[in-house]
């Protein structure tokens, strides 16, 4: 496994989370409650700091473990903490993995969740020896299936009940990114 490591683009930085950071994620995510409920379900009026807390405790445990990397997006000048995004579901045969995000109310339509999804990405490629993003989106999620469409994700398709929303069975929309896409050559 490799260190914490922070990624940038000079205009977003991407970085783990550190413990400190539970009071500002807690913000971030209640100010955006309303547009990240319908799609996330761990996004409900019972987040907390605690919750907060919790997160970053079990995304730096799983760090190491290299199960998953999650991510703090941050202003690459000021720090604010703008968003979140993570590989998850780590198929540790098949090297694959699912890429999420979600950028903070305030500060939707910049094209942030974009610029943190192919950064993301290219470190899933280079570093950590996967071969395939997915980016699942539930269908009727047009903001983020817009993101994948600008960021030129494969589009593979819409597939039946791929996805659970709280009590909601949903069809999601399969996007990918590939090495390739990156000018890279898969490595296993
Ligand atoms: C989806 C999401 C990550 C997009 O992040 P972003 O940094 O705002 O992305 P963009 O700036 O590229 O905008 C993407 C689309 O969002 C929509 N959008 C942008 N600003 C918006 C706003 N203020 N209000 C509503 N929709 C908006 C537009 O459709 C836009 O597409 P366009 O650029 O073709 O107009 C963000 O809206 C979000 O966090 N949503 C809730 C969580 C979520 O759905 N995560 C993805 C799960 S798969």
């Amino acid at each position: 496994m490799f260190p914490f490591l922070k990624l940038t683009d000079h205009i977003i930085s991407l970085r783990p989370y550190e413990f400190g950071d539970e009071d500002e994620l807690f913000k971030a995510v209640r100010e955006s409650l309303p547009d990240l409920n319908p799609w996330m379900s761990w996004a409900n009026d019972n987040y907390s700091v605690e919750t907060a807390r919790t997160f970053i405790t079990l995304t730096r445990s799983y760090w190491s473990s290299g199960s998953m990397y999650a991510f703090a997006i941050t202003d690459a000048n000021n720090g604010e903490l703008l968003g979140s995004c993570s590989l998850s579901h780590i198929h540790p045969l098949y090297r694959f993995c699912n890429l999420g995000y979600w950028v903070r109310s305030s500060q939707r339509g910049k094209g942030i969740a974009g610029c943190a999804a192919k950064l993301i990405a290219r470190f899933a490629f280079e570093k950590a020896s996967l071969i395939r993003a997915e980016i699942v989106i539930a269908a009727g999620n047009t903001a983020s299936r817009r993101v994948a469409q600008k960021i030129r994700a494969h589009d593979e398709g819409l597939l039946l009940n791929r996805m659970v929303i709280g009590t909601r069975v949903c069809d999601a929309h399969m996007f990918s990114l590939l090495p390739s896409d990156f000018g890279l050559v898969a490595q296993l």
